[in-house]
């Protein structure tokens, strides 16, 4: 790939854990292609990935790298949670917006020694303030989706299934019917496999004008980047490529970067993390002592979280599946109180047995475990395309927002395991954990290996991935020596 000592870019994610690290894998990569990047973060993100990650010694290395800071307008001690999300994204719009601006307009990210900007990526959940500015200061701007393709296309599609009368959905309609308005999905997509945001009395309910009109404006961007591959999604972005005419595939973005930094051998990735939560790799000791394929890995991501209920559910249906378990509960992830009822002496003793809890796990190292033998998780975009990778079936308990879609194309579309959404029920747990770690394995090995080939090729030299990273870049480069 071509030095481009002039080109520079501002890249800015959403304030969340599942979209700071996909975008980190970006700036990184961009670094390593030897373009300049200013990775602009919230001060609550930046200050918790100092304390929790290694990027600052991690991106050392890279010359052209900064990460620069901005407020999000709310004061630390005020909740990020996703029941926080419009006071987040109201904050962001209102307050962060004018900082932004001045930032721009008064050249504060260049220097003697870094150009000034050649274009801004930006995170397409906040693509309509950004554009504003952007637009204002005649700087180019790329829109990146941490979302899959496929949900990108559907949140696209909105406009057309509000038209047909299939939204909003007002809770008495039969879930299992299909919509019929999504161009490639009309055989497999539910009224249940909607983003969770269409569940509402009207269509100004909560995100669902959100994510329309920042998804809808897309086109006018210069280009959009997606964290995902061809051989995955090519209904979805043949779609999509007839409104956007650049779209870069560049996914899974995890494994591409792994595998540049592989091939230059003099930079060390180990144990790399972009972690907003305290980690404890204690659980890769009790991985190591754990027999082949064994282990059920149960995380729910950054933000989901679970009622007090739900929670025994899913912790008699692990106990009583008699399969080991690797579980990730956040001290979050349980809503209310502590309960001050004891626990279940068999869940205590099945616990101790078979099972593992911890706060928080270098996850990509999880899944790439040879004791790992299935996934329940809640569909988030990274932790589906980290199991793909891995060529780890799954058992999908989706969330919010896009979640509810992925899980869809797991079970349906791709047969990379099963989903379970909206049910909790710890004999349902039991059953789908036995099915998906034995009786039905096989079922799901085919599919499973053939995914994973398929994203090793579009990540190495040639493939798909590969090869558009590389035209990016040029891209990029060549935004550079016209802004000269
Ligand atoms: C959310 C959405 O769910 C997701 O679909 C969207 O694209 C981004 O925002 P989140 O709910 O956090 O993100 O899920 P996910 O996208 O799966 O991201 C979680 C990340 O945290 C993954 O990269 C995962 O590897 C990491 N993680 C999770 C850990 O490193 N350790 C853990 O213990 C749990």
């Amino acid at each position: 790939m071509e030095q481009c000592p002039t080109a520079h870019v501002l890249i800015f994610p959403f304030p969340a854990q599942g979209h700071v690290n996909s975008m980190l894998k970006l700036a990184e990569l961009l670094g390593l292609a030897g373009i300049h990047v200013t990775f602009l973060n919230t001060d609550f993100i930046h200050e918790r990935l100092v304390r929790y990650s290694n990027i600052e010694t991690r991106f050392r290395c890279y010359p052209g790298f900064q990460f620069k800071t901005v407020s999000d307008g709310l004061s630390a001690d005020h909740p990020r949670a996703l029941d926080k999300f419009m006071e987040l994204y109201d904050s962001l719009n209102s307050k962060t917006k004018p900082l932004l601006r001045e930032m721009l307009a008064s050249n504060q990210l260049g220097s003697n020694t870094r150009p000034s900007l050649t274009c801004i990526i930006v995170d397409g959940l906040i693509s309509s303030f950004t554009s504003d500015i952007a637009n204002e200061l005649q700087i180019p701007i790329i829109y990146f989706r941490t979302i899959s393709a496929s949900c990108f296309w559907a949140f696209f599609s909105l406009p057309h299934i509000i038209e047909a009368g299939e939204l909003p959905v007002r809770g008495n309609e039969d879930m299992d019917h299909l919509i019929t308005t999504v161009p490639s999905m009309e055989s497999f997509l539910r009224y249940r496999d909607l983003p969770s945001f269409c569940r509402g009395i009207d269509l100004n309910h909560i995100n669902l004008p959100i994510f329309l009109t920042e998804t809808q404006r897309s086109p006018q961007a210069h280009a959009l980047i997606l964290n995902t591959f061809e051989d995955l999604e090519g209904p979805a972005l043949s779609h999509i490529r007839t409104h956007c005419s650049k779209v870069y595939t560049i996914g899974p973005l995890h494994s591409l970067l792994k595998f540049q930094l592989e091939a230059k051998k003099s930079l060390s990735q180990s144990q790399s993390s972009n972690s907003l939560f305290e980690m404890d790799r204690s659980c890769m000791t009790w991985l190591d002592a754990q027999p082949l394929k064994s282990v059920i890995y149960v995380s729910f991501g950054s933000i989901s979280t679970m009622t007090k209920d739900e929670h025994m559910e899913f912790w008699f249906g692990l106990v009583n599946s008699k399969k080991r378990f690797l579980w990730v509960l956040r001290s979050d992830s349980v809503v209310g109180e502590p309960d001050r009822n004891e626990v279940p002496i068999e869940l205590v003793e099945g616990t101790k047995e078979r099972g593992y809890i911890v706060n928080w796990t270098p996850q990509e190292e999880v899944l790439a475990h040879h004791a790992i033998g299935g996934f329940l998780t809640h569909s988030g975009w990274n932790s589906t395309l980290e199991s793909i990778v891995a060529g780890v079936p799954m058992i999908c308990w989706p969330y919010f927002g896009d979640q509810q879609l992925n899980s869809r194309f797991v079970s349906e579309v791709w047969k990379l395991g099963l989903d379970m959404k909206d049910v909790c029920d710890r004999f349902i747990v039991e059953k789908m954990v036995n099915d998906l770690m034995g009786e039905r394995r096989e079922e799901f090995m085919k599919s499973k290996t053939k995914m994973a080939r398929f994203a090793r090729k579009s990540v190495s030299e040639g493939g798909s991935s590969y090869c558009n990273l590389g035209l990016l870049v040029e891209d990029i480069r060549l935004m550079s020596i016209g802004a000269d």
